[in-house]
């Protein structure tokens, strides 16, 4: 035992989202937590706990891990509002996708904007979730289709972390959509990406991870499958938009790489099932763009839980298919439109979110050696976190054991 932390919290009730704990999140009455250094030095009972130079008393409130975004698009410029105008008249969003609006629309303008323009746009945004409790979020590029313009977000990117003081995850998002001036030679783009953009982002040290569009109006499986040939040369994850709009096969694509995450899903199959199991992938709802498109299938989620696969949940904010700034209103979404418990959200928003994005040893539990990202909640019990919208903030959040102020 050490001889001084140097915070103490005390006088919380913990859902912990430590496995090694017993309950659902990991329940702990009484509990107290030490941090030194940025990290928990000691988890347990009040009564035990170590000596610290400053002490917080918690008021009986609960503490949490803090949250993760597994799944964000918040570097962008310009807005798709028209475009939510049309399809409120009934547009569908592949249509709009098909006539080069959509996503295309989004990476005019953010071509068209600076890297220093695209961090104050984003700032705003990364705050909104941070203030309600976000302490690392992914952030994917994908708006530039080039190399200058997808280097130019993913720098954007690492700079919002800096900024901030939150942990920030990025990932290299070329093959989302095809850009106007390869139209018609989709086997080139990928061919441009895995030749020009991935290494020159990898030599730059700027994505953690690579991520995919596979889908019918976007990349194939085949197309997908050079660009993750050429993340593994180069050392990189990757991951995948599977599943979304049909059954396209991406998920197995992305187990067969031993991909850390398959994200969206609402067309994933039984036969998907064992693929994902070998690397125990996991499985990323995001029900934002289910919300907002307006969609009717949703993901399997009883075979994801049957199989025991773990189960995050992700804003996927973005300006056209989810542009929803708020992890505790996606939390409410889970359970109200895809049937998660609000345990699977709080797990799905801290332990497995932390796995989806390769930090599973560092972040998304309370437990000894993890970082000291923690959230009290002035709350009676967890399920309040996930069931209503704006009606809980956090009391006090702690990144890395520094007590953030509200931004
Ligand atoms: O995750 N599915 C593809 N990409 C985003 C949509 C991005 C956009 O519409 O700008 C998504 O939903
Ligand atoms: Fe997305």
């Amino acid at each position: 035992m050490f001889m001084s932390a140097d915070v103490l919290i005390r006088n919380v009730r913990m859902a912990s989202c430590d496995p090694a704990v017993p309950g659902a999140c990991g329940y702990l009455e009484r509990a107290a937590v030490a941090v030194s250094d940025g990290l928990i030095a000691w988890r347990g009972d009040s009564a035990d706990a170590p000596p610290a130079r400053s002490v917080i008393d918690g008021g009986g409130g609960w503490l949490t891990p803090g949250l993760i975004d597994c799944h964000t698009h918040l570097v962008y410029a310009g807005s798709r509002a028209g475009e939510f105008a049309e399809r409120s008249q009934g547009v569908s969003y592949e249509e709009i996708t098909r006539r080069g609006g959509g996503i295309l629309g989004t990476v005019a303008a953010t071509r068209a904007a600076g890297e220093r323009e695209l961090i104050a746009l984003a700032l705003p945004r990364l705050r909104a979730l941070a203030n309600e409790g976000v302490c690392t979020v992914e952030i994917k590029s994908g708006y530039g289709l080039d190399r200058a313009n997808e280097l130019k977000m993913l720098r954007a990117a690492r700079a919002l972390g800096d900024r901030t003081g939150l942990t920030v995850s990025t990932s290299l998002l070329a093959a989302h959509a095809l850009p106007p001036e390869f139209a018609g030679r989709a086997d080139d783009y990928i061919d441009y990406i895995c030749e020009d953009i991935l290494p020159t982002a990898a030599a730059e040290n700027l994505a953690d991870a690579v991520d995919v569009f596979c889908e019918d109006i976007a990349f194939n499986v085949d197309q997908c499958a050079r660009v993750f040939e050429q993340a593994r040369r180069l050392g990189i994850p990757v991951k995948g938009h599977t599943e979304q709009f049909s059954h396209t096969g991406g998920s197995r694509l992305v187990a067969r790489y031993g991909g850390l995450s398959v994200d969206h899903l609402e067309y994933l199959q039984a036969c998907d099932i064992p693929h994902l199991l070998e690397h125990n992938t996991a499985c990323v709802l995001l029900p934002g763009a289910f919300y907002t498109l307006g969609e009717t299938r949703k993901p399997p989620l009883d075979l994801i839980r049957a199989a025991g696969l773990p189960l995050a949940v992700g804003s996927d904010l973005n300006p056209g298919s989810s542009p929803i700034a708020s992890l505790l209103l996606i939390m409410n979404m889970a359970c109200v439109l895809f049937g998660c418990t609000p345990e699977e959200a709080l797990l799905g928003t801290t332990r497995y979110a932390a796995e989806a994005l390769g930090l599973g040893a560092r972040k998304g539990r309370i437990a000894e050696g993890y970082d000291a990202d923690l959230v009290l909640w002035d709350i009676e019990e967890p399920a309040e976190l996930s069931y209503g919208h704006n009606l809980v903030r956090p009391a006090a959040i702690w990144r890395g054991g520094c007590r953030a102020n509200e931004s």
